[in-house]
């Protein structure tokens, strides 16, 4: 036990989900960085704008988890080599089309609120 009272062994998984979490939203924070900058076409200020808006709130997060696991008195992960062994996020060019962007962001969207499934 730990001063939360916290049995630790149950703890660590919590903790590397936690840690699994961070690294997806880093993945898909930097991803949406790359769009937002990248962006082209008819879509171009529409997309700009709500790629920006996307990778704002994912730094929200990223901070809240990461502060999260510091509560828990553990570390956060904070390198990326650590985080693409960690997620389910695949590292993409953003030279791509707006159409793939968009589909590659709900496909990261997916494994991120899926990312528990089939574990339990
Ligand atoms: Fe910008």
């Amino acid at each position: 036990m730990n001063y939360l009272n916290m049995d630790e062994k149950k703890l660590l998984p919590v903790v590397l989900e936690l840690n699994i979490l961070l690294a997806d939203y880093n993945l898909y924070y930097q991803k949406l960085r790359g769009f937002h900058w990248n962006i082209l076409g008819k879509n171009f200020f529409d997309l700009h704008i709500k790629f920006e808006e996307l990778y704002n709130d994912a730094k929200i997060k990223i901070d809240e988890i990461a502060e999260r696991i510091l509560t828990l008195q553990h570390h956060p992960v904070s390198q990326f080599a650590e985080y693409i062994k960690l997620s389910d996020l695949k590292e993409v060019t953003p030279l791509m089309k707006d159409i793939e962007m968009v589909t590659e962001l709900l496909g990261d969207h997916k494994k991120i609120t899926n990312s528990n499934e089939g574990d339990t």
